[in-house]
């Protein structure tokens, strides 16, 4: 924040018969002058005594703030002046677009506030000469006209007034991720931002529009967006600087300059390539960033196979790449008659497989050649640079006699059978060969990774099985034969498919997952899969009876020890098994009849028992009433009750009763309770427990500043241990917001709206998001948002938004800001600040919820267990943000955490203890450092 202070001249000005104000000049206790503005009429009756300050012009502001710095006498300490000595005076002010010649009408003045002491002086102080100086500020505006007086009334008290100031408070001038905001004066409404853009410094570039929003407070708040220095410069302290000598950046980015990649250099400033070496080159489509290269050396070690039909050339890579990989060979040919100076090029009589240029194996295969000659065979290596070198390229050579006989190809290859593991195979073995057979080679590979997978096996029959392969992938095969005088060439190659896992798969609806942990050692071992045939269809897995059967035969396959903890999987739906004895939700929606799971999960109310008394409210489906409901035996009792209207299609019919199907499978204090549905008479209802206070997130706006912080953590623990029930079930909300969670007259949390997808539509701040879903933005998990992938983790990022509603007594979270930009500013990594008056120990809670990475949010049962520890330790929720935020930041003078002595203990207690190091790392060693760390 920024202060402005405005020069004020006070000019005084006598009306009807009062007594004015006096200029005095006093010494104050430190005998330095004072000069002040006195008024003391305290024995005479009905003063109105005014004095009026020049006019202020109000410059950029339209609200002001006036501080005033006053001495005021105690009248019980004068003698005879009850009934016309006073302790207060009046300020106000008044709007004028002229500067000068007003004349001072008191009428037209408008009332700023009356303002008291806190500290009224005595004659005892006098004596003693202490000065009980008050200061008071107060707020002026919306100002609209160019500006104004202040004005001074008193009515019978005994003032000095020793100071005025007049400021606005503005957004100064700030350099925020490489963009330069000028000073911003804040909106008059405290709650609305005034969004800025940002200029990028010199030598940087816009990356996504940077803006800033300047809050009512003069704090700039919500950096979005952000410039990055161009090419060739770095950023240093925040300005871009021009890369040295010797070093280069080649993209506009938020990346350091680097050294020049080896071979090149660079001599000037600001370079956005290095220029090669001599002898070294960078091929068109190299990037800046990789090193020079040169051409390769020759190959090395090349041989020949020959047998009657085929020639196998092969050889070695060179032993110099030039730093390169696109490695390729070129064969060359030349036949020679008896005299070897009589030689001609022979490419086009012979044919060379898969071709005589452009070759990436370190082989090629010859055919058509002629009996009884000599050929000689020139392989050079190239990569993409050779044709830049005017250097001749180096080259192996070979002569072979066609004269000799080598080993013959093998016949065809055929699948004999396969597993998910292994192939068996077996081929024809060469008709004709002039020496025996020692062995075959049989190569093989996985198709989409050829490069990876490469593996050989040998067999002295012409049959193999190749095992160790994965389930359900394609493997290339091929197999060539050893004689005495070599290697054949290898058969053409041949693809085939290992088996997969589960054989009923294809045509089966059901696939059964189990993961289980060992009782003792509680480790994740792995998944084993069953495969079921359709007939053991969702609806009949619901009972125990097959649960039970799943997990036995689970536990058959994986090989273990009763297991303990047991998911099993259908299809798409998880269904979780947290303990035998801990009842798992059943999602109703796997129910082939829904009416089935309306049936199972909830109670049939005779409607003669419920008695509607008032509408409350409007659900998606029709009216929401209060009213009562009788249960014979017991107490009546207060319940709402939920319509469907008239005119619905089965299908809405489903969607209105699947809410109390699922809460009807919930049993705890902090979820809403379902009394029971009416299904067999019109109107369809669903009755559930009655609370008072309605919602959550309008009670609090009704009750701003009510509350004492314990309450409220309070009522957050209520909510979480709700939301610890529910993800020990195994069930996600989703739509977990202040405007969900009902609240009774004991100020009991309790969580509401089930359903899934439907509560999705029912809530107005669900809005469609790019791929079609619809989702409460400022609520949602990035994950939940980008991909749905909606967790347990996801409800928790939830949660920490309704800590934020709950401790901002209803703010709407990230304001006024659109949800794009909510969207942007999370993945930048801002996160909600501490609301008002909230403590270090729940806004730190807050961001741990808002993590990005959805496994490093606390468990539900980490939350319960901090808001419990906080509730029993109420000194730790003292140190608040503001208090924090404010406190210099002087070393070595710490803040006072009751409840953690270190941050050890904190992470302890908050479940992350393995971040022990990072933090001491970091230097992070003090609780007072960790308050004051930012979300980066
Ligand atoms: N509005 C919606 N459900 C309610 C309930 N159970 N009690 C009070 N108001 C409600």
């Amino acid at each position: 924040m920024v202060l402005l202070a405005l020069s004020l001249t006070l000019i005084q000005r006598r009306t009807s018969e009062q007594l004015n104000w006096d200029a005095i000049t006093e010494m104050d206790e430190h005998n330095r002058p004072i000069h002040t503005f006195q008024v003391c009429n305290v024995m005479e009756p009905n003063q109105n005594n005014w004095l009026r300050s020049n006019w202020i012009s109000r410059q950029a502001a339209q609200k002001v703030y006036v501080e005033l710095r006053f001495t005021l006498r105690d009248c019980n300490s004068i003698p005879w002046v009850s009934g016309t000595c006073k302790e207060t005076f009046n300020l106000f002010y008044h709007e004028t677009d002229e500067a000068h010649g007003v004349k001072f009408r008191p009428a037209q003045y408008t009332k700023i506030d009356t303002i008291a002491a806190d500290e009224s002086f005595t004659q005892m102080d006098l004596g003693d000469r202490i000065l009980k100086l008050n200061t008071e500020v107060r707020e002026v505006g919306p100002i609209n006209r160019k500006g104004f007086y202040l004005a001074f009334q008193d009515i019978g008290a005994c003032i000095a007034l020793v100071s005025v100031r007049v400021y606005y408070k503005k957004c100064p001038f700030t350099l925020r991720n490489l963009a330069s905001f000028p000073d911003t004066v804040p909106r008059v409404d405290s709650s609305s931002l005034v969004e800025v853009r940002g200029a990028c410094v010199d030598h940087a570039e816009e990356r996504d529009t940077p803006k800033l929003f300047c809050g009512a407070d003069g704090d700039w708040l919500v950096p979005l967006g952000r410039c990055v220095c161009s090419v060739g410069y770095e950023e240093i302290d925040g300005s871009c600087v021009a890369c040295r000598p010797g070093f280069y950046k080649a993209y506009a980015g938020n990346i350091k300059c680097s050294k020049c990649p080896p071979h090149s250099f660079s001599y000037g400033e600001a370079s956005a390539i290095c220029r090669c070496e001599k002898g070294f080159f960078r091929a068109e489509k190299d990037p800046p960033t990789m090193a020079c290269t040169r051409p390769p050396s020759r190959p090395r070690n090349l041989m020949f196979n020959l047998n009657d039909t085929c020639l196998l050339l092969e050889w070695s890579p060179p032993s110099d790449t030039g730093g390169r990989r696109d490695l390729t060979y070129n064969v060359q040919c030349k036949r020679c008659g008896p005299e070897p100076d009589r030689c001609q090029q022979c490419e086009d009589e012979l044919r060379f497989l898969p071709g005589p240029l452009g070759l990436t194996n370190a082989t090629v295969t010859v055919v058509d050649f002629s009996a009884h000659a000599n050929y000689t065979f020139e392989i050079e290596s190239l990569n993409g640079v050779s044709d830049m070198s005017s250097f001749p390229r180096p080259v192996a050579i070979i002569t072979v006699s066609t004269d000799q006989g080598g080993p013959s190809l093998v016949g065809a290859l055929k699948k004999d059978w396969a597993s998910p593991n292994s192939i068996a195979l077996s081929w024809q073995q060469p008709e004709q060969t002039t020496l025996p057979i020692i062995d075959y080679e049989v190569k093989y590979y996985e198709k989409e990774h050829e490069l990876l997978s490469y593996s050989s096996t040998r067999t002295k029959a012409p049959s193999v099985i190749v095992s160790g392969l994965k389930p359900a992938t394609w493997y290339v095969f091929s197999v060539r034969t050893r004689t005495a005088a070599g290697y054949s060439s290898y058969s053409p190659k041949y693809e085939y498919e290992t088996t997969g896992d589960c054989k009923y798969l294809r045509q089966s609806k059901v696939l059964v997952c189990c993961t289980a942990v060992r009782p003792k050692y509680r480790v994740f071992f792995g998944w084993c899969c069953l495969c079921f045939k359709g007939r053991y269809g969702n609806h009949i897995i619901h009972s125990s009876y097959w649960l039970d059967y799943l997990v036995s035969l689970c536990r058959y396959q994986c090989s273990v020890e009763a297991p303990k903890d047991v998911r099993v999987k259908f299809c798409s739906h998880n269904v979780h098994i947290p303990y035998p004895g801990i009842k798992t939700y059943v999602d109703p929606d796997t129910y082939e009849d829904p009416t089935q799971a309306v049936h199972e999960f909830t109670k049939e109310i005779d409607p003669s028992r419920i008695r509607i008394e008032r509408v409350i409210g409007a659900g998606e489906f029709g009216e929401v009433c209060s009213g009562r409901l009788r249960t014979p035996g017991k107490k009546e009792i207060a319940v709402a009750i939920k319509t469907l209207k008239g005119g619905y299609v089965e299908r809405q019919r489903w969607d209105f009763l699947r809410e109390a199907s699922i809460m009807g499978q919930f049993d705890h204090p902090n979820i809403i309770r379902l009394e029971g549905v009416v299904t067999k008479s019109r109107p369809v209802m669903i009755v559930v427990e009655y609370m008072e206070n309605g919602s959550l997130d309008s009670f609090l706006r009704q009750h701003d500043g009510h509350f004492t912080v314990i309450q409220l953590v309070g009522m957050l623990r209520g909510i979480a241990s709700g939301m610890k029930y529910l993800s020990d079930m195994g069930y996600v909300h989703r739509d977990l917001a202040a405007r969900n969670i009902l609240v009774n007259s004991n100020l009991v949390c309790k969580v509401s709206d089930f359903g899934l997808s439907r509560v999705l539509e029912d809530d107005p701040e669900a809005a469609y998001t790019t791929t079609g879903g619809k989702i409460p933005i400022r609520w949602t998990a990035p994950e939940a948002i980008s991909y749905r992938k909606f967790s347990s983790a996801s409800d928790a990022w939830s949660y920490g938004i309704v800590m934020w509603e709950v401790m901002s007594y209803g703010e709407r979270p990230y304001w006024e800001m659109s949800n794009q930009d909510v969207i942007l500013s999370i993945e930048e990594g801002y996160r909600l600040p501490a609301p008002m008056g909230c403590p270090v120990a729940l806004h730190q809670l807050m961001l741990h919820c808002w993590q990005k990475e959805r496994n490093h949010r606390p468990k539900f049962t980490d939350i319960v267990s901090f808001l419990d520890k906080l509730i029993r330790n109420p000194s730790s929720l003292l140190p608040l943000v503001e208090d924090i935020q404010s406190l210099p930041e002087s070393p070595g003078e710490e803040m006072d955490y009751p409840m953690f002595i270190s941050v050890g203990d904190w992470l302890d207690s908050i479940k992350m203890s393995q971040y022990k190091s990072n933090f001491m790392a970091a230097g992070y060693n003090t609780l007072d450092s960790v308050a004051r760390m930012s979300i980066e």
